[in-house]
Order: C-alpha cells, then sequence, then structure tokens
C-alpha cells in the first residue's frame, strides 16, 4: 500500500503547524497499516512548473504517446498510482499555496488521472480509496472554505471516491485557546489517519 503525501506546508517542517498535524495522522496511519509505504511530493522543493502554452503542447504530446515515464507527468504518475493521497496545505489568502493549484495543474493529464467519455463528461482514473486535506487557519474560514471545498471536487472528479478534511481554524486570533484548538485538530488528525490505515490495510 502506498500513500502520497502532497506536501504544501511551505514555511517547513519545523515551523508548520500544518505539516505537525500531517505528522500526527501520518505516525497512525503507519501503525494502523503496517508495512504502509508512504511517498511525499514536498512541493515546497520541486519547484514544479505552472502549465504555459509549450508545456501544454508537450503534455498533450504525451498524453497521446502515453509516455507516462516522463518526468513532466511524475507528479501525475504517482498520484494515479497511490492508494490514499494526504494533501497538506496552510489556508492562504482564502484557499491555499499557489504551489498547489500549480500542482494541481500537473496532475491533471487526459488518459492518466482522467478520460473523456464520448460524451465529453470527465471520468477519473486515480486509483486511490481515500483523500485526506490537512489545514490550519490563522482566522476562521467559515464560508470561505475555497481551499478543501476545491481540492473536495478536484480529488472526486479525478476518481478519488472519499474525501476527509481536518482544519486548526483561528490559531492566529489573540487571546484564543491555540494550544486547546490545535490539540483537538490533532486528535482528530490521529482518528482520521488511523482509520485510513485501517481501511488501507
Ligand atoms: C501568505 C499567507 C497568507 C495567509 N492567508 C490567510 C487567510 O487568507 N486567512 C486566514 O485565516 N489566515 C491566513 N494566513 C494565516 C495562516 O492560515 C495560518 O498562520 C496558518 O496556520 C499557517 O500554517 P502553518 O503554520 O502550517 O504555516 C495566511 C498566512 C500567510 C503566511
Amino acid at each position: 500500500m502506498r500513500l502520497l503525501f502532497v506536501n504544501a506546508c511551505m514555511r517547513g517542517p519545523e515551523v508548520s503547524r500544518t505539516h505537525a498535524l500531517c505528522r500526527a495522522f501520518l505516525e497512525e496511519a503507519r501503525k494502523a497499516c503496517p508495512g504502509l509505504e508512504v511517498q511525499e511530493h514536498d512541493l515546497t522543493r520541486m519547484n514544479l512548473q505552472p502549465v504555459t502554452a509549450p508545456v501544454l503542447r508537450r503534455k498533450e504530446a504525451l498524453c497521446d504517446a502515453r509516455r507516462w515515464d516522463d518526468p513532466l507527468l511524475r507528479p501525475a504518475y504517482a498520484f494515479a498510482h497511490a492508494d490514499a493521497v494526504l494533501i497538506g496545505a496552510p489556508y492562504w489568502d482564502l484557499s491555499f499555496p499557489a504551489a498547489l493549484k500549480v500542482w494541481v495543474e500537473n496532475v491533471y493529464v487526459r488518459n492518466l488521472t482522467f478520460r473523456y467519455t464520448p460524451a465529453g463528461e470527465p471520468v477519473g482514473l486515480a486509483r486511490g480509496r481515500l483523500a485526506v486535506y490537512i489545514s490550519t487557519a490563522g482566522s476562521p474560514v467559515g464560508e470561505n472554505d475555497w481551499g478543501a471545498g476545491y481540492m473536495r471536487a478536484v480529488l472526486s472528479l479525478l476518481g478519488i471516491p472519499e474525501f476527509r478534511s481536518v482544519c486548526a481554524e483561528g490559531i492566529d486570533i489573540q487571546g484564543r485557546d491555540v494550544e486547546g484548538i490545535l490539540r483537538r485538530a490533532e486528535a482528530e488528525a490521529r482518528a482520521v489517519g488511523k482509520a485510513a490505515g485501517e481501511k488501507l490495510r
């Protein structure tokens, strides 16, 4: 079983509270599913390129030739073949860091992560059984759930049937019980990790 950890915790593991929640999730998932292989795609270092016209042309040619081994399609290939996906991303500018949107652009690959029906409707091809989105936000997110909500739609379209999200909100507001909020979010991340590991076992 292989879990793909898409790490968009841009401030780095030493300071990122989102990353700390991801680590708690992974610890429990590994305990519940011995032998679980975790593959990390660290978006803080991968320097994925936004899709421009030349990149789009190259991507289309690779799709037509089904050249799934090309380095350009590596993120999509790893995503398509993962049994589960964990995405860790702080709530930035009402959604998430741009690096995660660039990752999404890179994983939309025709005939690898989705295909079109004769009627022109996209159908997901990813084989993952579940996706988990972990985030933290400085303020309450409320109705501006453009991060988790968007990723839920993307992952569902690409074929992953189950989506869970964990978010610690309001952790930059003075006077809030930040430790308590983070402790509760960690407990939730651990519970979701355990359930994910049991599902994958
Ligand atoms: C560039 C940037 C943009 C942010 N935008 C928002 C925002 O739109 N809404 C909000 O509630 N918090 C925002 N924050 C605060 C973060 O969501 C919050 O500090 C989060 O916990 C950071 O996660 P981390 O500790 O994993 O880096 C932003 C922080 C940064 C650095």
